[in-house]
């Protein structure tokens, strides 16, 4: 989970390396490094901590060349520090690579190659390739690394670059993402489009197995047997802008706020507005195929599995279909029972999680159709699930999932009605009402936005605490763990959530005198059990925030204070309720002094087990 750039051309590599690791930071920060080959020879600098470590030593003595490869790093195999941040070179100095991903064999080949002589100053499984190319090398670079990823095992994208041909660069693409941009006179590598799109949009999406060589003048596509492969280039025509604050003081700001257009986006066509039906044309299922689904799994991690969560009540409730969902790193081990009548619906914003990807290819290896949620066109989920809804939220860049979040529920309402629609499970005229509450969602976000200094007032009365408290019923439950794993992420504070009725089963021993409690009552026919659960805990001290549905007026009578939201249906709240939350959590972030878009240990894309 490593950002990788490359560049050939005319221009100095440096600045280029640099703007494109700028880009990719999100994908890991714990230290960063470029390689370029210079009139003396090929050159490393590299630095632990962010970027900007980096930035400032190249400041001091700047490398000048026109091919480099750089790297952003989320360790995995040793601790972060300058020896072990990529490049890595071998013991003649003359090869240098990045790496993102996993060399599963790595101590077999590191033993190997110590045998013959090969000395190693890191603790890493990538230094290991570039001695591995080294020791193959005998004067085509192409044709080395091709050798060295025969005896490789694991995940890899990688950037290699030698001075011995100083004019090329070699990109591979095995279960990790990496495209490659095309220029004029100039060509790039980057793990995904951001990190390039200043300088082309003209990429070609490399695949599992594929290879590229790049020089200035061109590019040679490749699998990693050598074969040539003709490939159109993809135009991307998204605009640079998107990827960035936009005024904001954070990503996750901006994000959050852009939530009332992703809905819009994510709903669009999927909606005929005359008839107030769900239109999926993505979805390849015949209608037969719908009728055979006996079970669905709904498979995801972190936030996504959260989305899961309330996905899993939606297609029960409007389907009466069973489902099940999993954390995606449990699913595959837990020999779960997948037969060709299990639709297992996958859900990654990035498309490109480790653990999401293997659960999805369990699936098919047992005969599942597999339907992902992404938001990533042409990420790897999506382009081996067999349909694909994506969501139309834009790049998320913060850490912190918020507008991915909501855009899944909304493919997750769309989904289960397409589905009720099918199988005629529900009334033509319920599924209209749903459909005409969903269009209202924008605007109901958007109301919520206005009132944000409510959230953040409340926020920085908890940011003084260390632990709390989430609670809540059925859907309210859902959004609960949601809004409890955003404020642990980028606050810090330890935060619990709770199936409201689960609390005196032990939970409120950990009760005292004025620990926050945020409860979520905005679900109808739940609510008077939830007010009982507020009140065992007011009665034990602590401090009730209540989260309610406009309209709603017996909460503010047990709660200390109330936070309102717009009122809609019961099975659309969740899309709604978390909101607030989300804002909790950043005002929060942002009252303890915390890199919000940054939270520490995290990265944002997990290409790793
Ligand atoms: C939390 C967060 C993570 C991701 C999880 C899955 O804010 O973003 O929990 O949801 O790592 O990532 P994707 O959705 O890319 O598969």
């Amino acid at each position: 989970m490593c950002g990788i750039v490359g560049y050939v051309g005319k221009r100095n590599s440096q600045d280029i390396l640099l703007e494109g690791l700028k880009k990719l930071e999100y994908r890991g920060y714990d230290s960063a490094g470029v390689a370029v080959y210079t009139q003396d020879g090929l050159q490393i600098k590299k630095s632990k901590g962010r970027l900007a470590n980096l930035e400032s030593k190249l400041s001091d003595a700047p490398l000048r060349g026109t091919i480099g490869i750089g790297h952003t790093r989320w360790a995995t195999h040793g601790k972060p520090s300058d020896v072990n941040s990529h490049p890595h070179t071998d013991n003649s100095h003359k090869f240098s690579v990045v790496h993102n991903g996993i060399i599963e064999n790595y101590i077999a080949l590191k033993e190997e190659l110590i045998a013959s002589g090969h000395v190693f100053v890191s603790e890493t499984d990538t230094e290991v390739i570039s001695h591995l190319i080294a020791s193959l090398y005998d004067g085509d670079i192409v044709k080395a690394v091709q050798k060295a990823v025969t005896k490789m095992k694991g995940a890899f994208a990688l950037g290699v670059l030698t001075e011995y041909e100083p004019d090329k660069l070699v990109a591979v693409r095995l279960q990790s993402p990496l495209i490659i941009g095309v220029g004029e006179g100039e060509n790039f590598i980057g793990s995904d489009i951001p990190a390039i799109l200043e300088y082309t949009r003209n990429v070609y999406i490399l695949n599992d197995g594929e290879m590229a060589a790049l020089t200035k003048d061109g590019v040679e596509l490749m699998t990693l047997e050598g074969n040539f492969i003709s490939r159109e280039l993809f135009h991307v025509d998204w605009d640079i802008i998107t990827a960035e604050k936009a005024g904001f003081d954070h990503f996750m700001l901006k994000e959050i706020y852009e939530q009332p257009k992703a809905y819009r986006d994510t709903m669009g066509a999927r909606i005929d507005a005359a008839s107030n039906k769900v239109v999926m044309n993505e979805i390849g299922m015949t209608p037969e195929h719908i009728r055979s689904i006996r079970h669905v799994h709904i498979v995801a991690c972190g936030t996504a599995y959260h989305a899961g969560l309330v996905g899993k009540t939606v297609i029960e409730k409007l389907t009466r279909i069973p489902v099940e969902t999993d954390v995606a790193s449990e699913y595959r081990y837990r020999a779960p029972i997948i037969t060709p009548e299990t639709l297992v619906i996958v859900v990654s914003q990035s498309g490109e999680t480790a653990d999401t990807l293997a659960a999805l290819r369990e699936a098919k290896r047992n005969g599942a159709r597999v339907v992902a949620i992404t938001n990533v066109v042409g990420s790897s989920v999506a382009r081996e699930a067999d349909d694909v809804i994506v969501t139309w939220a834009g790049p998320e860049i913060a850490v912190a999932s918020t507008k991915a979040y909501t855009s899944q529920l909304i493919a997750f309402y769309l989904f289960g009605l397409y589905l009720a629609q099918s199988l005629g499970t529900q009334d033509a005229s319920y599924i209209a009402d749903v459909v005409a509450a969903m269009q209202e969602m924008p605007n109901k976000v958007e109301a919520i936005l206005a009132q944000a200094d409510t959230f953040k007032n409340a926020a920085e009365q908890i940011s003084t605490h260390d632990n709390l408290f989430f609670i809540g019923r059925g859907l309210d439950y859902a959004v609960a763990l949601e809004g409890s794993l955003k404020l642990k992420e980028i606050s810090y504070i330890h935060s619990e959530a709770y199936a409201a009725g689960e609390l005196k089963h032990g939970t409120l021993a950990l009760i005292e005198e004025g620990i926050p409690v945020i409860a979520l009552a905005t679900q109808e026919e739940l609510f008077e059990k939830t007010v009982s659960n507020i009140k065992e805990v007011k009665a034990r001290g602590a401090h009730v925030f209540g989260l309610n549905a406009e309209g709603e007026t017996e909460l503010a009578k047990v709660v200390d204070e109330v936070l309102t939201i717009p009122a809609t249906l019961p099975l659309l709240m969740p899309a709604l309720s978390v909101v607030p939350l989300q804002l909790l959590s950043y005002y929060a972030s942002l009252a303890r002094g915390n890199d919000v878009d940054k939270p520490r240990n995290l990265a944002k894309s997990v290409t790793v087990e």
